[in-house]
């Protein structure tokens, strides 16, 4: 495969699964399967209670842990939320923001996506910020809008250094879970259109910089194409994340 602009990035969302036994035993088998491998970043996200039992386990090796989500506020009486130095404490280097489980069943917007951008990047976290338009939203042909209206609220107020090392994840909502991946071809226009976005507020530097990766039913056997596009910078993989064969397989898709 030709050299690539950006280092490729391919990250599991582990969801709503995994014990912390669980966890810790997929460390343990992905990290001979991976050992070796310098051509791009991985990161996993395991359920808050787990995160400190993978971050140890992780230690030396070449994965990072992230968290699934953070609170915009750095303490106070929030109930059940997690602050962005809470994570780094347990050892945690990304996090999640705006997945559309989120968006969806919490109700989080964009300026709550701006907020915990800014908690996290304040913290030391790089955030992987998700963006992707919904089936009906699809459907009506408003998939541009939405994109440029969460690119928007979501990066608002940034600086482009800021921007520069933040991730941003392309999951379209209608192929999370379904088994309907983006044709390469349908990803690569949404991805060309995000990086048109962080050139025209941010310049040419970070839109060259910035990872933009594609999430939505990403398995081994479609990883490979979806890499050959140019603005494709890696994978948040949910489901075949949760096995250590499958997600090694995908981190090897050259
Ligand atoms: P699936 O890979 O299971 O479709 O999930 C994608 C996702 O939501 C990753 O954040």
């Amino acid at each position: 495969m030709a050299t690539r602009p950006r280092p490729p990035v391919i990250a599991g969302n582990w969801k709503m699964y995994k014990t912390i036994a669980e966890a810790v035993s997929f460390l343990e088998a992905l990290k001979p399967k991976v050992r070796d491998t310098t051509h791009c970043e991985i990161v996993v996200a395991p359920p808050f209670t787990a995160l400190r039992a993978v971050a140890s386990a992780a230690d030396g090796s070449n994965i990072r842990v992230a968290g699934q989500d953070v609170a915009p506020e750095k303490e106070g009486a929030y109930t059940g939320d997690i602050s962005a130095p809470m994570l780094r404490e347990a050892g945690c280097t990304h996090v999640i923001i705006g997945h559309s489980e989120r968006r969806q069943y919490h109700q989080e917007t964009d300026e709550d996506v701006n907020r915990k951008i800014r908690a996290a990047l304040e913290a030391g976290l790089t955030p992987i910020v998700c963006v992707g338009e919904t089936l009906d939203e699809r459907e009506r042909n408003q998939t541009e809008k939405v994109l440029k209206r969460q690119f928007a609220g979501g990066f608002k107020g940034l600086t482009g250094q800021e921007v520069s090392p933040i991730i941003i994840a392309y999951e379209p909502v209608w192929a999370i879970g379904t088994g309907r991946t983006a044709t390469p071809e349908t990803a690569e226009e949404s991805h060309r259109l995000l990086r048109e976005l962080v050139n025209g507020r941010f310049g040419k530097e970070s839109s060259q910089q910035t990872r933009i990766l594609y999430g939505g039913s990403v398995k081994p056997e479609n990883i490979r194409k979806l890499m050959e596009q140019q603005d494709i910078d890696g994978a948040l993989v949910g489901g075949a994340s949760l096995n250590a064969d499958s997600f090694s397989a995908i981190v090897h898709y050259d």
